[in-house]
């Protein structure tokens, strides 16, 4: 039985219970926030990539334990305190719109996330940084629509 304190989209939060749970598990089924999708569970897809201090992290890999003390962001808390509305969007997410990226759009909120942190980390990345540090799969292969919303967001 492990009890951690940690915020989840800006929200303070309490977890007891088994610390060997993923935290993909707990976001999905105790906190509801079902925009973070399971793919392959041993973290080589991305689909559940999350924000952890600002860092893009596999929620698959990671389990309860670990959490103590950090903050963790969802696609649901990417935005922010932003206002209700169509403002309410992170630019990333505003840029996947406008370039029409999704297809079948399963794995779209983990690119969105890691997106989101790439550009932190590099506002202007060039095509070898999106290549490099956005690993994460799409099967419908919208990796040229990702790669331009990733520079539409960063202009
Ligand atoms: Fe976590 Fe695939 S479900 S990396």
């Amino acid at each position: 039985m492990t009890t951690v304190t940690f915020t989840l989209n800006g929200t303070a939060r309490r977890f007891t219970g088994d610390g060997d749970m993923p935290l993909l598990w707990y976001l999905r089924e105790d906190a509801g926030l079902k925009g973070t999708k399971f793919g392959c569970g041993i973290g080589s897809c991305g689909a559940c990539t999350v924000h952890m201090d600002g860092m893009a992290v596999r929620s698959c890999g990671l389990t309860m334990d670990g959490l103590d003390g950090t903050r963790i962001t969802t696609i649901e808390g990417l935005a922010g305190g932003a206002p209700d509305g169509p403002e309410r969007l992170h630019p990333v997410q505003r840029a996947w719109l406008e370039e029409d990226v999704a297809q079948c759009g399963y794995c779209q909120t983990g690119q969105i996330m890691a997106a989101a942190a790439l550009l932190a980390e590099t506002p202007e990345p060039t095509d070898r940084d999106i290549e490099t540090g956005m690993t994460n799969l799409c099967r419908c292969g919208t990796y040229l629509r990702i790669r331009k919303a990733v520079k539409r967001a960063a202009a």
